[in-house]
């Protein structure tokens, strides 16, 4: 099948599908932006025109204006991501077009990475290094680059969805005394494994050694680690965000780190992004900031390739999608 030769080859060649898409299918006609840098605005809202399917990335906002672009022909998106929060899913959904995501198969790789950054950030890894080269180590010091652990430590994690249950079973074996987790509701059969606590937000500020954010961004998650949170949280707390930039509120941060108020923060994901060079955020030592890396291995990658590109083929044919958003 065509699905099957353009898995054959991604995996062979380690490309993006929407290379092979074009040469794989027969009965239907693909027009593709060739680059792995993201199409013009100006170029999505006249390509799309009359379009029947869609297959975006995370860095196209799919909302109104393209919608409208599109035209009524359009009944598939797919995008190259579990997150969402892209797609103007209520405009979507009034115009009856179903949508296909990348769940599960990056999972393994976000979660490696986020306990990555989690271990950078809380062990001083990019300032020890920097250090070597600059000729900040003269000798060994007793306190020089000293961090906060893992062992004994109560982790909280915002949204124990795939990714957080990931990462939890990541951490667990560095010695995790108690974790803690929020969200729109309890998640007994999810907690278990961990014998992880459902708490209010505050609670979990309070008393969490490391905070690790893994929720969708919704109107709800928004801001949600703001002033008052940072506030909350012990001076000697660490903030992980590998979930969406806007989850937090990037200039609270900055005054939570420069103040003193939190230890230290790693974020794969900001706003916007990429991060201006000049953002104040990058001045400091104690946050480590990453290009959006989380699912960045070569097998995840194709793997999500693969499965925008039959998600967007089997929603064409008007059969189920491998992975369908309910929307
Ligand atoms: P899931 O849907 O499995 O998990 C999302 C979690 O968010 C759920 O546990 C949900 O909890 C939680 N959540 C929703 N609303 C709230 C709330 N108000 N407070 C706290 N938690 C909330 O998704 P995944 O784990 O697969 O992915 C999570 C997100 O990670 C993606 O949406 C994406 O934005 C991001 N991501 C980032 C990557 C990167 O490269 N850095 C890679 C992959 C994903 P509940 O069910 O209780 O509502
Ligand atoms: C996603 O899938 O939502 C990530 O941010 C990139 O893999």
């Amino acid at each position: 099948s065509a699905a099957a030769v353009i898995e054959r080859r991604c995996r062979t060649f380690r490309v993006p599908v929407h290379r092979w898409l074009a040469c794989a299918t027969q009965d239907i006609t693909i027009q593709q932006w060739d680059s792995d840098e993201p199409i013009p605005r100006s170029e999505l809202l006249a390509g799309v025109a009359g379009k029947h399917g869609l297959l975006c990335l995370l860095s196209e906002r799919i909302d109104k204006e393209v919608l409208d672009a599109a035209g009524s022909n359009l009944k598939i998106i797919s995008t190259l991501s579990v997150g969402v929060d892209h797609l103007a899913l209520e405009e979507i959904k009034k115009r009856g077009i179903r949508v296909g995501y990348t769940p599960d198969i990056l999972t393994d790789a976000t979660a490696e990475l986020s306990v990555a950054l989690l271990l950078a950030a809380c062990r001083r890894l990019p300032e020890s290094a920097e250090a070597v080269k600059n000729g900040g180590w003269t000798t060994w010091k007793p306190l020089w680059m000293c961090g906060y652990g893992l062992s004994d430590s109560t982790v909280g994690i915002i949204g124990l969805g795939r990714i957080g249950q990931a990462v939890a079973r990541r951490l667990k074996p560095f010695g995790v005394k108690k974790f803690l987790y929020t969200g729109s509701r309890p998640k007994p059969e999810s907690a278990v494994e961990f014998q992880a606590d459902f708490v209010p937000l505050t609670k979990l500020a309070e008393e969490s050694d490391f905070v690790v954010v893994t929720c969708s961004l919704t109107p709800d998650t928004k801001g949600m680690c703001d002033k008052d949170f940072f506030s909350r949280m012990k001076k000697t707390s660490v903030l992980i965000n590998t979930s969406r930039g806007a989850v937090v509120n990037q200039e609270d941060l900055y005054q939570a780190l420069v103040s003193g108020q939190i230890a230290a923060a790693g974020l794969d994901v900001t706003t916007p992004e990429p991060l201006p060079t000049d953002h104040p955020l990058l001045s400091l030592k104690n946050c480590v900031i990453l290009p959006h890396i989380g699912s960045a291995t070569y097998a995840t990658r194709s793997a999500m390739s693969v499965l925008a590109a039959n998600n967007l083929l089997a929603g064409l044919k008007g059969e189920s999608m491998p992975n369908e958003l309910q929307l």
